[in-house]
């Protein structure tokens, strides 16, 4: 039999506990989110603390935290404050390398389009490009910024009002619903480990009746 051993939050190193709370809520989606600063310098970044959380209003909501390393506070949540749009873009397993090297930490007014080769396209209805690789883009504009809190790791809460949707027409049935079998999503796990959504690793269950 397993024993269990408890662990109280507040006695915890917060990177100890950033990695506990990382590795036990998994898998995660990433938010490969662009941005525009007020001088239209292009930012394109990821985020795995993200979901949808309403569709009616739809809402995701993505959290570009403080640093736990020295209290700063990412380009995304400073562009995302500053200009009040943001494009959310799914992240595929053929570009999963590029979406990793976007999340060095470059200096301010860095394009990371331009460092990782993804292509960008103008959005219909907000500034920020999307990106032509992905599966699924959101455009969004900022609703309301959430912040959790004011030290190192603290969650600044980027809640997204979807304006338009792109979806990569193959990737579509005949009812316009999107085919999970064939959308090949990545999803972040604790550490360095990633999770891609093969067909294998997917099952149904049928809704219970009544
Ligand atoms: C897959 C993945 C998921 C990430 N998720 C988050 C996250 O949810 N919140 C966060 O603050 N940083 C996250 N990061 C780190 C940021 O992407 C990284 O700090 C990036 O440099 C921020 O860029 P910016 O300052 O241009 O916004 C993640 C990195 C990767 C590779």
């Amino acid at each position: 039999m397993s024993t269990i051993k408890s662990f109280d939050p507040e006695t915890l190193e917060t990177r100890d506990l950033h990695k506990l709370l990382l590795s036990a809520v998994a898998p995660r989606p990433i938010a490969f989110a662009s941005t525009i600063d007020s001088k239209g310098n292009v930012n394109l970044s990821p985020f795995s603390y993200f979901n949808v959380f309403s569709s009616n209003p739809p809402i995701l909501i993505f959290s570009p935290s403080r640093r736990v390393r020295d209290n700063t506070t990412k380009h995304t949540l400073q562009n995302a404050d500053e200009t009040r749009e943001v494009v959310i873009n799914m992240v595929d397993y053929s570009i999963v390398e590029q979406m990793s090297k976007s999340s060095n930490e470059y200096a301010k007014g860095v394009n990371e389009f331009t460092k990782t080769g993804l292509t960008e396209v103008n959005s219909l209805k907000v500034k920020p490009p999307r990106v032509l690789e992905s599966p699924v883009s959101f455009e969004c504009v900022v609703d309301n910024i959430i912040s959790l809190g004011d030290n190192g790791g603290a969650g600044q809460l980027v809640i997204a009002k979807v304006v338009h949707i792109h979806v990569k027409n193959e990737l579509l049935d005949s009812n316009n619903q999107i085919d999970p079998t064939k959308l090949d999503l990545v999803a972040r796990l604790g550490g360095d480990w990633y999770s891609r959504l093969t067909k294998e690793s997917m099952f149904t269950i049928t809704k219970p009746k009544g």
